[in-house]
């Protein structure tokens, strides 16, 4: 409709100079008329050129005083013609704001006489401000010392116009023709009438039998082709068309850092182990790791344990005699906790609550053959009984590395962690001694965080007691190194993220995902 319109001004006219009159004129809507230009000139029919106007339009204060009348005016008019009126009488009659205002305007005016009284000190009064408002609404030039009276009352402000003048393209044409964007099977298969007509009359010569015609009619198919793709005209690129956004799957930042620190392993040589099961029995979570059962740890309100089914099928049965005795009388060396060892404790399923208990099955397996030095690593959930608050969550995710070779020592293992950290762009490293029933010595690790100015606990770590690695069969003189840390307490870090239900959960905000940048370097 504005298309047409402009199309079939602009055949008997040089230009249309204001789209906001020619708008006007035609009763169009000025939007309207503002699309049809874009697109006009995207496809260069016409020519446009931006042209702005200041105008002053009214504030809803503004609107609502042209409909009802000024506040002084009002005001004034409830006053009597003849006597007084109490004050407190005459503010019951008003809004509160019409009063407020009218009483200041109509005494600036002089118009009544202020006091407890009020009266009339002129008989007629006229109202500027509401002709003033109606004249601006209807899009009327007022003078500069109204426009600042009316501006300085907050009842009229000013909007920039924005509009167009319009002319002629390099395509212009009087209509709007419908261009091809996309090139069809049906374009290539139609039949081109000129090149059917053609072959039709061929055929009729061929009637009268000359044989020329056979040739002359397989030349014609062959030069004329078919399909109206021939008269096809097609929409010119949009280089400038800013394209959709892609809309693939979005990495959550968990599954980046995991990929980064994945990698970091398997640079430094480690293989990953397997971890997919989250159900454990407390023989390979907990007694492996000469964790005795009465550790505050194997509880209810720090284990999630499993109902159904309730225990696991089998273990191995020679060498759960020997994590057993380790626990109750010791051997290698140890004294061992001096407990009674219930296999029903042992044999309990559970949600399990680090990756050690992987680590633990791994070193069994390993410890079972003719012994070679390894490198193990996982990166997976677990699961604890948690109260859940702004830094924990009932499940995390685990990062766990460990070395096993014969003669290893905890300088070995300082040295392994400053590798690691300093490939994850934390090279201050500290140490502090710490307790876990599976490993001697124990080290909580901590790094010096730029950002925050402190230290700040990263990580946990080990050698893993004979206790442990002796029943599972090892060499006398094996060790093993290893070390622990969350995924998401670096992850947070990286993305500058405070609140781990933000990071993970039902609460994580999708727009997220999707905005954060696909890699993060450094932790500072
Ligand atoms: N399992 C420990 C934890 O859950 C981490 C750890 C792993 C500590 C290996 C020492 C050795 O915190």
């Amino acid at each position: 409709m504005a298309e047409e319109a402009i199309l079939r001004y602009l055949e008997k006219n040089e230009q249309i100079s204001d789209s906001g009159n020619f708008a006007a004129e035609l009763g169009l809507d000025h939007n309207d008329v503002v699309n049809a230009i874009k697109s006009l000139h995207g496809f260069r029919y016409v020519d446009a050129q931006d042209i702005k106007r200041e105008t002053w339009v009214l504030t809803d204060e503004g609107r609502k005083y042209a409909a009802e009348g000024s506040p002084e005016v009002q005001l004034f008019l409830a006053v009597p013609l003849e006597g007084s009126i109490p004050k407190d009488e005459l503010q019951k009659k008003l809004a509160p704001a019409v009063f407020k205002i009218g009483c200041s305007q109509a005494g600036k005016n002089r118009w009544v006489e202020m006091g407890k009284q009020i009266s009339r000190k002129v008989q007629h009064v006229e109202d500027k401000v509401k002709d003033l408002l109606l004249w601006v609404q209807d899009g009327h030039a007022i003078e500069k010392d109204d426009i600042n009276s009316l501006k300085a009352r907050k009842l009229i402000v000013q909007q920039t116009w924005k509009g167009y003048s319009v002319s002629k393209g390099p395509n212009y044409a009087p209509k709007r023709k419908k261009v091809a964007t996309d090139l069809t099977r049906e374009n290539l298969q139609s039949v081109n009438m000129a090149s059917l007509f053609t072959v039709l009359v061929m055929v009729v010569l061929f009637a009268f039998h000359d044989p020329m015609v056979w040739l002359l009619i397989l030349q014609m198919i062959f030069y004329s082709g078919v399909g109206d793709w021939k008269e096809l005209e097609f929409k010119e690129y949009n280089f400038n068309a800013k394209g959709q956004p892609a809309e693939g799957g979005h990495l959550h930042p968990l599954l980046k850092v995991r990929k980064q620190l994945k990698d970091i392993f398997l640079q430094m040589g480690f293989e990953e182990m397997p971890t997919n099961n989250f159900v454990e029995s407390s023989f390979w979570n907990f007694d492996v790791l000469f964790q005795p059962q009465q550790h505050p740890a194997r509880d209810s309100h720090d284990t999630f344990f499993l109902e159904e089914p309730s225990t696991t099928r089998e273990l191995p049965e020679a060498y759960v005699e020997l994590v057993k005795r380790v626990h109750e009388s010791g051997g290698y060396g140890s004294r061992g906790y001096g407990y009674d060892w219930k296999r029903e404790e042992a044999n309990k399923n559970l949600l399990r609550t680090h990756t050690t208990a992987v680590s633990s099955r791994m070193l069994k397996a390993l410890a079972e053959k003719p012994f070679a030095p390894k490198k193990y690593f996982s990166i997976d959930r677990v699961f604890r009984n948690e109260a859940v608050d702004r830094t924990h969550l009932a499940e995390f995710h685990q990062i766990e590395g460990l070395v096993c070779d014969r003669g290893l020592t905890l300088g070995d293992l300082i040295g392994v962690l400053h590798d690691f950290f300093a490939r994850l762009g934390m090279s201050k490293l500290r140490f502090k001694p710490a307790y876990n029933p599976y490993t001697e010595p124990s080290m909580e690790i901590f790094s010096y965080h730029e950002g925050l100015g402190k230290w700040v606990e990263i990580g946990n770590s080990g050698m893993f007691r004979p206790e442990m690695l002796l029943p599972m069969g090892f060499p006398e003189d094996v060790r093993v190194i290893a070390w622990g840390l969350s995924l998401e307490r670096p992850t947070m870090i990286l993305y500058g993220i405070d609140n781990i239900r933000d990071l993970f959960g039902h609460k994580v905000d999708l727009g997220l995902i999707k905005r954060n940048p696909i890699c993060r370097l450094g932790m500072d």
